[in-house]
């Protein structure tokens, strides 16, 4: 089936070949990008940015693949539009869609990107919510091609708090058939009912999916080490959460616990010494600013398939 017109929440809506070919979509503009090669694929298209949230990566790499890709993006914010005197999501989505070819959202509620793709017209991408980051794990599974070759039977072990992050790896990474583990500890363990369906997904695509709350079986034999920030957008810091999560932490030893030649990622933003260290942040086994490069990639290969 084809992807144009289609909206991009949630992985799991997705089968295999449409992943592989969003993937493989990437590979191609990254490489003509690379080279100077014209690929203005969506001339005069326009992609409205509503960002409920801040962001770097999203909000930059958005922006300049559209440009790259001859459109253009709007930055849409409550406090610069009618949404932040209380506009409804449905009735600004009805109105974008009749200006825009594309809407991108980064909300808090994932009812509130639900709720664009309910009411617009023009394919709504999900740019994070409290329960899904999507276009994060399509360019971190570019950045694991990149350096592994493939994707197919590589473990990947997710470290520190179940998040959207985590969420979204469950399903992306066990659909492109990547062994995933959840080194979580045990208070913080994926809500039931995402395990639940990444579960399903995994039967579906003969995969392995694992929730270990010891963090060095949870690496061990590990090609991929994966972590994000203890507290996420709009929580609270909490101490006893900081001290469950502190053996977690991303650095040397736990490292040595994974395969040679393992990559540790991160979606960023760091707090580094928290859950990663400079150490690891900056040494070899790092590829985390591959990753937010391969935001810009995946995320034109998303835009040029649904627009
Ligand atoms: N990883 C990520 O989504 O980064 P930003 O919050 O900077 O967009």
């Amino acid at each position: 089936m084809s992807l144009k017109g289609r909206h991009f929440i949630d992985l799991a809506d997705f089968e295999r070949y449409e992943l592989r070919r969003i993937l493989d979509t990437a590979h191609d503009l990254k490489r003509k990008q690379k080279r100077g090669e014209p690929h203005e694929l969506l001339k005069g298209k326009s992609l409205a940015m509503i960002f409920m949230k801040s962001s770097t990566r999203t909000r930059v790499s958005f922006e300049v693949g559209l440009t790259q890709l001859g459109g253009h993006a709007l930055y849409l914010s409550p406090s610069g539009t009618q949404l932040g005197r209380g506009e409804t999501i449905g009735d600004t989505a009805q109105v974008l869609s009749r200006y825009c070819d594309g809407i991108m959202a980064r909300v808090y509620g994932h009812n509130e990107v639900a709720d664009l793709a309910k009411y617009a017209t023009v394919p709504v991408i999900n740019g994070l919510s409290d329960l899904l980051h999507p276009c994060q794990i399509m360019a971190d599974m570019l950045t694991i091609e990149e350096h592994k070759g493939n994707l197919q039977r590589l473990k990947i072990t997710y470290v520190g708090d179940s998040n959207n992050v985590s969420n979204s790896i469950m399903q992306g990474c066990t659909i492109m058939g990547m062994d995933v583990t959840i080194g979580s500890p045990k208070k913080h363990d994926p809500s039931p009912d995402i395990l639940k369906k990444a579960q399903e997904l995994s039967e579906k695509y003969d995969t392995t999916l694992e929730v270990e709350h010891d963090p060095h079986k949870a690496v061990a034999n590990a090609d991929v080490i994966y972590t994000d920030t203890f507290f996420s957008m709009g929580q609270e810091r909490d101490k006893k959460k900081e001290e469950a999560l502190m053996p977690f932490q991303v650095n040397d030893d736990l490292v040595a616990s994974a395969k040679q030649d393992v990559i540790v990622m991160h979606c960023l933003p760091a707090h580094r010494n928290e859950e990663i260290t400079d150490s690891v942040m900056d040494g070899k086994h790092s590829v985390v600013f591959d990753e937010a490069e391969n935001r810009l990639h995946a995320q034109k290969a998303i835009l040029v398939l649904v627009m």
